[in-house]
């Protein structure tokens, strides 16, 4: 890797950040990105609190060594367990002037103004779902809005494992919109909560009924980020922009390259690495 490069990091605990790093590559094609899978720990959505901090933590720790000033958690669990705590009681120590940002809070700020009947659903892995993290940042924009959230804990362990598109994965995503459609009477507005979903949003809005709208991170955290550059003329000046992608997994490179490809939308060259 070019060692002179001050890349944007791009993490998630496996394959679902790319869904994000596509739109932020799509807004912002000059800059340089290294993205990190940490896809030999996936998932991290059935971890504990301290695990996915310790996890998420050990990663951002590697994306400075690499030269990345800014890193993009584009995993919700990790923005949801690890994010305050790193920004608050690490990067003090580490790097005061690199910045961590999550996914949770670009999305939050947004989600009151998408609906109509002022009633969201979220659909999450149940770390996101435990933490709480969507309803306490959605009452500070919005305290008015009615927030329900189901918990999917085989969603990504499909998309991980290539079922995604399966008759399988039909039997969980029916039963886990089912169920969030019946506790959330008058819903109009569908948030895919975590960065791997967007593979099963097909199978998904078959079964909502038409009038439910359902929204991807990957647009509105990109957005976002083009605004957060704007508003920090000194963050943006330390990143190099010479259009360079780069991809680590922490687990088999070849097997990284195959499934990634359908997740960033193009063919991609990965490298392994120990953390
Ligand atoms: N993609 C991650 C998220 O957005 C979750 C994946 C996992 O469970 O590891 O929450």
């Amino acid at each position: 890797m070019n060692t002179k490069l001050a890349p944007i990091g791009v993490f998630d605990s496996g394959y679902g950040g790319l869904t994000v790093m596509k739109e932020i590559v799509r807004a912002m094609p000059a800059y340089d990105y290294i993205y990190l899978g940490d896809n030999a720990r996936a998932p991290y959505g059935t971890r504990s609190f301290d695990t996915v901090y310790r996890y998420t933590l050990e990663c951002v720790k590697w994306f400075f060594q690499q030269g990345c000033p800014l890193v993009v958690l584009a995993c919700n669990t990790a923005s949801a367990k690890a994010l305050r705590s790193i920004q608050q009681n690490d990067l003090p120590g580490l790097a005061p002037e690199n910045r961590v940002l999550g996914v949770i809070r670009p999305t939050t700020e947004l989600i009151g103004r998408l609906s109509k009947t002022g009633t969201v659903g979220i659909l999450a892995t149940t770390g996101t779902v435990s933490s709480n993290s969507y309803p306490i940042e959605i009452e500070k924009f919005y305290p008015a809005l009615k927030v329900y959230q189901e918990a999917c804990p085989m969603w990504v362990p499909l998309v991980e494992n290539n079922e995604y598109s399966g008759e399988g994965a039909d039997f969980f995503v029916r039963k886990h919109v089912q169920a969030l459609l019946g506790k959330a009477p008058g819903l109009d507005t569908v948030l895919l909560a975590c960065t791997h979903y967007p593979l099963l949003s097909e199978k998904i809005s078959r079964f909502l009924p038409s009038e439910v709208q359902l929204i991807s991170q990957g647009s509105i955290v990109a957005a976002s980020l083009v605004d957060y550059l704007k508003r920090h003329p000194e963050m943006n000046q330390r990143l190099t922009q010479t259009g360079t992608r780069y991809f680590f997994t922490t687990d088999d490179a070849r097997d990284f390259e195959q499934h990634a490809s359908m997740f960033y939308g193009a063919p991609i060259q990965a490298e392994k690495i120990d953390l």
